[in-house]
């Protein structure tokens, strides 16, 4: 689907279809009124015939409206407008997406990126239709033996803003929807790929790739150059599986020479079987989503390379599966991170935090203004958060503002959880320095207590993506969280809005 921009009255867009709101109880938005008054009174004869409540959702199509330009108006309501809020744009947004789909309209031209939403610019209105646009047309087919028929019909849309200074800032929001939209949709295919395609290699190949593509500098390193590094956290995760571990870095270089980068580290565990403390069966194949941290951190370096952000960032993904086998790790197994301190591992299935921590000492070479780690890293982050939100860990208050509010403007929200001290006890161990596990109490706060002592020399956040990365049932997939958020966070970032 390809966009536009456009400002002008509704009646005179000539295509096939317009596509205006309506609130609740039976009220037409401004640009529904003025296409009603061209329409001498039409829209709102049907809306008092009671035939749309403007409930927020539904739809509506009219043909043949008098004095429109365009062949069909498609009415969506928007709710109240007192309620009208982000949340209830982007739902407006895509449903009348979903209805255009099936509706036959090659063309559309969008009326409800006019409306006012809170204080948000109209670049912040044409950023979200496009990416809500472009995520519920999302399809994941390539593994059907037959490619599906594409199942909308729609190839255009024109989004419209109130007058022509609108017009040129809606454009900066619609190249930067675009972008995201394309970093989003990567992360998703990534996620989506089985584990027997999507493996450590793969995701190396994906990287060369980016780099190719926006000219970043690669580095992928092997299992021999991690052992010459003394990585013995992720190796010894590594141990069970015959796919190869892959180490990758990746760096766009946008900003002045000298400023220091943003680091950014995925968690990348291409299939998590949970090792010798083997998972059970059921729904084991949700754990090929397990790479989703580093599919995140892809989308947002081909953000990022798309939009040339004058920033550096450095992309790092440790990448493994986590299998059983008679050379697989036993818990406990002691091993010696890359930090040169020592860890029992009384879990294999807390392997996450095993590959990250290498990660993050390894990012200390880099000399980052700040590290964000992302990782599909607890089931108990998803018993405390859910779906909705992503858990956040900081040791930087800064930094965590700098995070919580991007994932604000993105809609793609993050909740700030502790990181006291007090819960670092759990970890200790008899054998070595610590444990990997901290029993069941707050298990999403301390597996990130485990992280921060890897991460003492730099400002660091950390995303547990586990209930937000993907969704199980009918609707099983990738999400592509955190891309809007990881995003936004270098945007904002590369304008100077920044504290830290
Ligand atoms: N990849 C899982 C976390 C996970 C679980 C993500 C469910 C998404 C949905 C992680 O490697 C894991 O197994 N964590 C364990 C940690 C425990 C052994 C301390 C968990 O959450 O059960
Ligand atoms: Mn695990
Ligand atoms: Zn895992």
């Amino acid at each position: 689907m390809e966009f536009s921009i456009k400002s002008g009255a509704p009646q005179s867009a000539r295509n096939g279809c317009l596509v205006v709101g309506v609130f609740e109880p039976r009220k037409l938005s401004r640009p529904g009124a003025a296409l009603d008054r061209a329409a001498k009174g039409y829209l709102s004869a049907v809306l008092r015939r009671g035939d749309l409540q403007g409930k927020l959702g539904t739809t509506l199509f009219l043909h043949n409206v008098p004095g429109a330009a365009a062949d069909r108006v498609l009415l969506v309501g928007l709710g109240r407008e007192a309620e009208f809020s982000e949340k209830n744009f982007r739902s407006a947004v895509a449903a009348a997406i979903r209805a255009l789909g099936t509706s036959g309209a090659e063309e559309a031209s969008l009326h409800l990126t006019e409306l006012a939403v809170g204080k948000r610019d109209a670049a912040w209105k044409v950023a979200h239709a496009v990416m809500v646009a472009r995520d519920s047309t999302y399809r994941f087919s390539r593994m059907k033996s037959k490619q599906e028929e594409n199942d909308t019909t729609l190839r255009r849309l024109v989004l419209s803003v109130s007058d022509r200074t609108a017009e040129r800032r809606a454009a900066a929001g619609l190249e930067q929807g675009l972008a995201v939209a394309h970093g989003v949709a990567l992360a998703r295919d990534l996620g989506n790929l089985p584990p027997n395609v999507c493996t450590p290699a793969h995701l190396a190949d994906q990287a060369r790739e980016l780099a190719k593509r926006y000219r970043m500098k690669i580095e992928v390193l092997e299992r021999a150059d991690m052992e010459r590094l003394g990585m013995g956290a992720l190796l010894s995760v590594a141990r069970g599986s015959a796919q190869p571990p892959k180490f990758i870095t990746l760096e766009h270089r946008g900003g002045p020479k000298t400023a220091r980068p943003v680091a950014l580290v995925g968690k990348g565990i291409t299939f998590d079987t949970g090792g010798i403390s083997l998972k059970p069966p059921a729904d084991m194949d949700h754990m090929k989503f397990d790479m989703c941290g580093a599919a995140s951190v892809l989308g947002t370096m081909k953000a990022v390379g798309e939009m040339r952000l004058p920033v550096n960032v450095v992309a790092v993904i440790p990448t493994t599966e986590n299998m059983p086998g008679g050379r697989a790790t036993r818990p406990g197994d002691i091993v010696k991170s890359l930090s040169g301190q020592t860890v029992e591992i009384l879990n294999t299935d807390a392997e996450g935090r095993l590959i990250l921590c290498d990660a993050l000492t390894y990012v200390e070479r880099f000399k980052p203004a700040a590290v964000i780690d992302i990782a599909t890293l607890t089931g108990a982050c998803v018993v405390a958060l859910g779906h909705v939100a992503t858990g956040l860990f900081a040791n930087d208050d800064a930094l965590a503002g700098g995070v919580l509010e991007a994932g604000a403007t993105a809609h793609d929200r993050a909740w700030h959880l502790p990181l006291w001290e007090d819960y670092q006890e759990q970890l200790s161990s008899n054998f070595a320095d610590f444990a990997n596990v901290g029993g069941r109490a707050a298990g999403a706060v301390t597996a990130a207590c485990f992280l921060a002592r890897f991460t003492k020399t730099f400002k660091w956040a950390h995303l547990d993506i586990a209930g937000t990365a993907w969704k199980s049932g009918k609707e099983k997939g990738a999400t592509g969280r955190p891309v809007p958020l990881l995003t936004q966070f270098l945007i904002n970032r590369a304008h100077g809005a920044r504290k830290s």
